[in-house]
């Protein structure tokens, strides 16, 4: 497992994203999943480089048969990074990338309608409502019947604007946190890395 980032902010945020996201979790009364006599199936939408993966993997991935993430992301550079930076994982944990336009899942057929979690860090609502209201429509069918769907946001007001279009979706909200930690971005005073997160179950 690679952990050098070219970003000298990286490290340290994904130490705080382990942190808020296990909080998060015991807060929610809804622990980490541990699928039985499987591994626990991970789908990370919009993953971009996914360097959240071994976060991910470790916090999700307590089950005795360990867990395996899919990343899906639009951009193939990146999903080209993820897969040389995750070739391997620690424990029982694998990861697979696809260049796949995460509004069309159904065009994916080999992709699995029996996920855990469905996982989406910075989300981008606010870029294109149409878009990732279907993706988020898309990830809720692919959740099986206890699944999860975990996203975090970088601004308050895409994050209440995701909240809305997911819980009019019809998923029911089991927790939003605010992270008291999250590093701001010198760029733009509003936004800070993993702002929020929040946890939806199907109906
Ligand atoms: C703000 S970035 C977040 C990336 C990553 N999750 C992170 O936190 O570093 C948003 C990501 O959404 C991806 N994206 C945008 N539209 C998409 C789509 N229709 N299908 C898949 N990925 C998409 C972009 O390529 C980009 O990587």
């Amino acid at each position: 497992m690679s952990s050098s980032f070219a970003n000298p902010h990286t490290s340290n945020d994904l130490k705080r994203l382990r942190a808020f996201l296990a909080e998060t979790l015991q807060k929610s009364g809804n622990p980490a999943p541990t699928a039985a006599g499987k591994p626990v199936q991970l789908l990370n939408l919009a993953c971009g480089r996914a360097d959240e993966t071994a976060v991910l993997a470790d916090v999700f991935g307590h089950g005795p048969e360990g867990i395996h993430l899919t990343g899906l992301d639009i951009r193939d550079r990146e999903i080209s990074e993820a897969k040389e930076r995750w070739k391997k994982l620690h424990g029982q944990a694998a990861a697979d990338f696809l260049v796949q336009d995460a509004s069309k899942l159904s065009d994916l057929r080999e992709l699995s309608d029996n996920f855990d979690v469905a996982f989406m860090r910075h989300q981008n609502f606010w870029n294109g409502d149409t878009t990732w209201s279907k993706i988020y429509d898309q990830a809720l069918h692919r959740l099986n019947r206890d699944g999860m769907l975990v996203i975090t946001s970088y601004f308050d007001r895409e994050h209440q604007l995701a909240l809305d279009a997911i819980q009019g979706l019809g998923a029911q909200l089991v927790c939003s946190e605010r992270n008291a930690d999250s590093r701001i971005l010198p760029d733009a005073p509003q936004k800070s890395v993993d702002r929020h997160i929040a946890i939806f179950k199907k109906p």
